[in-house]
């Protein structure tokens, strides 16, 4: 499709509604893709931010069974306490929706019909494990088993969460019924299989060939070495009775694997979005012209970089991603975070316990984000980041210049006279924070981004500690308007420029300098020669972050050795 406007699609890895989600999630996806979007909303780009729950698979089924529950009663549940904890941390989704939904199951039957009628898949008859306890077929995460490929003895029948492979049932040695923890037997079925060994050149041209210097190393590695070890046949059908019925005549009790709808779930999502605000899905998703960029994690790697772009390239005029920026995993104090075990800090809980502190946390998992390896999340680095980065550093800054505003001219801005050439020099510096802090964003790398922001105030409190303006305010008022107009710009640029990485408070900042309607945008900030103009008012000063004491900490450290079973 010729379309002439440049479009960005970004998507963020839709999260199974069969828990609530944790602090792993927040780092490893929703939060870079929405430091992502922001920023491209506020350099003027066209942008839909897309996402909603993963309703399907056996994940949802086994919790299901575990809360005694109907899986449509565990969805419900689930993607309201997920949507819920978005909301709060203003992850600014521009549609959130879910793969239950009608349109979702058009969508991805059509898909699936489409790709049937190209004769794209195998249909074939072939002995799959089963539970004869369970009289139940044993896919994905219905039967565990030793990895051929790292000899982890918990991996999934589709996936192994150690080595990151992707598996089918059969390849598993040993396996064992998560259901009833029985032997399987073996039984015959028939399945439709996506051939992915005949995209192998496909693939090697598109992603090996073009793609090894922008795409992030650990993506491209894992890609290439699917590629090497030899891309394989992988059912994109299961016999289970929860999921998307298989859009076929005359086949009962079989539905589409997860696998093979979540990702349509973009799409799905993208009309959705589309219909509720009178405007057209297919550019975001077929325009030569729009750039798609999948936020995940690294077990999501396979499917977004080889099982969807199969997919799409069979599916008439869809564009490939342009970019898969995974991140790697985030542990906590030293440990894998595990659902199973309560080794994790959970969202829902994080809001009620520590209250106004979203800003931090976003701040907290961007700065320490595990984006090129595992990273750690300790509550002491939670601390230190808070103290001395965003209250000493940047919280001091703001709250300095607008004390002394408030309090030297009765919150009027004062007008500069003479600048001198430290004074004119600071200034031009902040011009250059925007295209800095951007360019790290467009390049993914976003604990970078986040670092220049606080440099942007580490250099505001700098210029202050060396002007001291406060010593100057008897005999030289002149120069203390100078010093204070300077440093007002600095702030003004703060408020600006920390909106994609703090949104609550860069609306607050906002408001107490009264700019909160004001036209000036990002990009305006390369230039400008002054962000708010002399005889403006602001408002009373507020602090804009809090310290947190030692026993808040050591709380929330207690709580997590105590592992308590959360009763949800
Ligand atoms: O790993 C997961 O949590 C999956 N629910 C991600 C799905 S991403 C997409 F393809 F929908
Ligand atoms: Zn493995």
């Amino acid at each position: 499709m010729i379309e002439s406007e440049e479009k960005y699609t970004v998507t963020a890895a839709l999260p199974y509604a069969n828990g609530p989600i944790h602090i792993g999630h927040l780092a490893g996806v929703y939060i870079p893709a929405d430091i992502y979007s922001r920023y491209l909303r506020a350099v003027g780009k066209d942008v839909i931010f897309i996402c909603g729950s993963d309703e399907h698979g056996v994940a949802i089924s086994i919790k299901a069974k575990i809360e005694n529950k109907t899986p449509k009663d565990v969805i419900d549940k689930y993607d309201s306490m997920i949507r819920d904890a978005f909301k709060k941390f203003d992850i600014s989704f521009d549609n959130y929706s879910r793969t239950s939904k009608k349109i979702h199951h058009e969508t991805a039957s059509d898909f699936f019909k489409n790709l049937n009628k190209k004769n794209i898949f195998i249909e074939k008859e072939s002995k799959q494990l089963f539970d004869k306890e369970a009289k139940q077929f044993l896919a994905d995460r219905f039967v565990k088993g030793v990895c051929p490929i790292c000899n982890n003895d918990e991996a999934y029948g589709d996936q192994c969460e150690s080595c990151g492979s992707s598996l089918s049932a059969n390849e598993l040695i040993n396996p064992k019924s998560t259901i009833s923890n029985s032997k399987p037997i073996l039984k015959k079925t028939k399945h439709w299989y996506l051939p992915l060994n005949k995209y192998e050149k496909f693939l090697t041209d598109w992603i090996l060939k073009n793609h090894k210097k922008d795409w992030k190393i650990n993506v491209y590695g894992q890609v290439k070495s699917w590629i090497d070890n030899g891309l394989k046949e992988r059912a994109v059908t299961r016999d289970l009775d929860w999921g998307i019925p298989v859009p076929i005549k005359d086949v009962g009790g079989k539905v589409l694997y997860v696998w093979f709808d979540a990702p349509i779930g973009y799409i799905s999502s993208t009309k959705e979005w589309a219909k509720n605000n009178g405007k057209d899905w297919e550019p975001y998703w077929k325009s030569n012209k729009t750039k798609l960029i999948h936020f995940i994690g690294k077990d999501n790697i396979v499917f977004h970089c080889i099982i969807f772009p199969v997919i799409l390239k069979e599916s008439y005029d869809f564009i490939l991603p342009y970019n898969v920026p995974a991140n790697e995993f985030l542990n906590l104090e030293g440990k894998k975070i595990s659902t199973s075990k309560n080794w994790a800090v959970w969202l829902h809980e994080y809001l009620i316990e520590l209250p106004g502190r979203e800003d931090l946390l976003r701040y907290v998992l961007t700065s320490n984000a595990p984006e090129t390896k595992d990273n750690d999340f300790t509550w002491k680095e939670f601390q230190a980041r808070n103290n001395n980065e965003l209250v000493s550093i940047y919280g001091n800054f703001v709250n300095r210049v607008l004390v002394l505003i408030n309090k030297y001219f009765e919150g009027k801005v004062p007008s500069p006279n003479n600048l001198n050439k430290k004074d004119l020099k600071t200034l031009k510096l902040i011009n250059e924070f925007p295209e800095k802090i951007g360019k790290k964003i467009e390049e993914f790398k976003f604990r970078e981004a986040s670092q220049i922001l606080i440099n942007l105030s580490r250099l505001g409190n700098k210029y202050l500690a060396e002007e001291e303006p406060w010593k100057l305010i008897k005999n030289n008022i002149k120069k203390v308007q100078n010093i204070l107009f300077v440093g007002l710009q600095i702030v003004a640029a703060l408020s600006i420029l920390s909106e994609p990485f703090l949104p609550f408070s860069s609306k607050k900042l906002k408001s107490l300098l009264g700019i909160s309607n004001s036209k000036i945008k990002w990009n305006d900030l390369i230039s400008a020669k002054e962000i708010i103009k002399p005889n403006h008012l602001i408002e009373k000063s507020e602090l804009l972050f809090k310290k947190i004491e030692d026993d808040e900490i050591d709380y929330q450290i207690k709580k997590l050795n105590k592992k308590p079973i959360i009763k949800l």
